[in-house]
């Protein structure tokens, strides 16, 4: 039996500002009070460095990055630009990315590859849109998306990966515990599958309308070991009570 640390990270999108990094040092306090709870924050990228300097410990991270380590790519951000200024972990292809960037598997594995290979702590996301969903192709198309989206595990650095259904970002609408549980269980089997014991180690996340009031019941789910939340991490007053129901 693995014991793994329960992981609650705030996705802030594109949002924020400098004014906004005020609500790190309330969260950072929190972390400390709530011992067994891994807690980071991924801003945009422009704040990444104020905010790993008022970061109080917590882990600061980037919401993407790109596969390659330099070269003419206008606009993206590479995983050593990250690392030089502090970035301790990245999320690599969200469903926004997917959707607005036209991000593949494929290309989602490169960028988790070169990341890792930098040593930094990678949450993978993966997640059925509705309609997926209404047709009866959530395990399917979860399955494939994980299948194709991560690459081998090797080195030190931690392969997270993130359950995101489509339909619940944004919306008030959080998956049902009986949804979480299955589709957290195949991402496990299948982990399991491809890397034995190791797969066991890696922390699979929910995301999706995670609140303070929906937060416990989440975690108590079997093989939920965390949250990337969205929308509530934007405050110390929305992220705090999840940090709290994971301790
Ligand atoms: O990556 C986090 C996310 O997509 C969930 O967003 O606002 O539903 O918590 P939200």
């Amino acid at each position: 039996m693995h014991v793994r640390r329960k992981l609650v990270v705030g996705n802030w999108k594109m949002n924020g500002s400098l004014a906004q990094l005020a609500e790190l040092a309330p969260i950072a306090a929190a972390t400390r009070a709530a011992s067994g709870v891994d807690v980071a924050i991924c801003p945009p990228f422009t704040l990444i460095a104020p905010a790993v300097a008022r970061s109080g410990g917590i882990p600061i991270g980037g919401q993407d990055c790109h596969h390659e380590s330099a070269g003419a790519h206008t606009g993206n951000v590479s995983a050593g630009m990250l690392k030089e200024v502090g970035a301790r972990l990245v999320v690599v292809g969200h469903s926004e990315r997917r959707a607005e960037q036209g991000e593949s598997d494929e290309i989602v594995r490169r960028k988790a590859e070169a990341a890792l290979a930098l040593g930094l702590q990678t949450i993978v996301c993966i997640g059925e849109s509705e309609t997926e969903r209404a047709e009866g192709r959530a395990l399917d198309c979860c399955s494939a998306q994980l299948g194709a989206s991560i690459p081998e595990l090797s080195g030190e650095a931690e392969l997270v990966i993130a359950y995101e259904p489509i339909w619940a970002i944004g919306t008030g609408r959080v998956a049902s515990c009986d949804d979480v549980r299955e589709v957290h269980a195949l991402i496990r089997r299948l982990l399991v599958e491809r890397f034995g014991d190791a797969g066991r180690r890696v922390r699979i996340l929910y995301g999706g309308s995670v609140r303070g009031d929906n937060a416990a019941e989440l975690f108590a789910v079997d093989d939920v070991d965390g949250a990337l939340v969205g929308g509530a991490s934007l405050t110390a007053e929305g992220l705090v009570p999840i940090i709290e129901a994971a301790a």
